[in-house]
């Protein structure tokens, strides 16, 4: 049974400070309990604020970055350089400001011949880093929503959302830009966290996130509905212009 908690900001930058909040609690409590954390970063917009908060928090606030461990949701297939990269985002707004090793990161190769070497690759990258399991749990998965309601790189009508199976796929782009090829984790991999934190922020998701929220709409039209941690925690932390008429529950 999925617990799952809505959290209304009344505005973006309470949502950042939210979240950066949210996610250095989460590491305490993984590493008091289990001496590291495992956070899946989401790519997007949304979240570069939270992450340039999370990388300046100091003294006892600051996340332990000497255990932590950070992984990708879902990635576009363009170089590491390249300003549509959501490593590209993450190094600029969290990786530069967190004193994290090199060796704590694992971006989703994209310097690979196709998208499926690259979530071939990845797959073996998690592999060794948590084992042979049948479905690896990270402590937090961060997520965005798209206004078209699809999470991660897992679009509607897309053969990914399929996939059952495997720890990662890909595919090709959904109809938002950027119109690039993706790599992402899938379905059963994000739902075996022990949390999963979505982070939505403005007036053009309300429609899909109401959608999503109350949980009416299929899997296929609007996949975010497809997120149900199995044993874990679903957080929801909106804008007010995102919660649209949820704001005045
Ligand atoms: C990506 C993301 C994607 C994103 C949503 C929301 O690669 O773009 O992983 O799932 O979270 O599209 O994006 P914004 O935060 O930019 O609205």
């Amino acid at each position: 049974m999925t617990h799952t908690e809505l959290m209304i900001y009344r505005e973006p930058e309470e949502l950042a400070a939210g979240a950066a909040e949210r996610i250095s609690q989460a590491a305490a409590e993984s590493i008091a309990a289990r001496g590291r954390f495992t956070l899946c970063l989401t790519g997007g917009s949304t979240p570069r604020r939270a992450y340039t908060l999370l990388a300046q928090r100091q003294g006892p606030a600051a996340v332990d970055w000497s255990r932590t461990f950070l992984f990708f949701g879902d990635e576009r297939f363009v170089p590491p350089d390249d300003d549509r990269s959501n490593y590209k985002m993450a190094r600029e707004s969290l990786l530069k400001n967190a004193p994290i090793a090199v060796d704590h990161v694992f971006p989703m190769p994209t310097n690979v011949a196709s998208p499926q070497l690259g979530a071939a690759e990845y797959a073996g990258m998690l592999k060794q880093f948590f084992g042979d399991v049948a479905w690896p749990e990270f402590d937090l998965v961060l997520l965005g929503l798209g206004d078209d309601g699809h999470t991660a790189s897992l679009f509607p009508g897309a053969a990914a959302l399929e996939v059952r199976d495997r720890w990662t796929t890909c595919g090709p782009p959904g109809t938002l830009p950027p119109p690039v090829d993706r790599i992402t984790l899938t379905f059963p991999l994000l739902n075996a966290a022990r949390q999963v934190m979505f982070l939505v922020s403005g007036a053009n998701k309300a429609a899909a996130f109401v959608d999503v929220y109350q949980g009416r709409v299929s899997v296929e039209k609007r996949p975010a509905v497809g997120i149900r941690p199995v044993n874990g925690r679903l957080v929801w932390l909106v804008d007010r212009a995102a919660a649209g008429p949820l704001a005045n529950d």
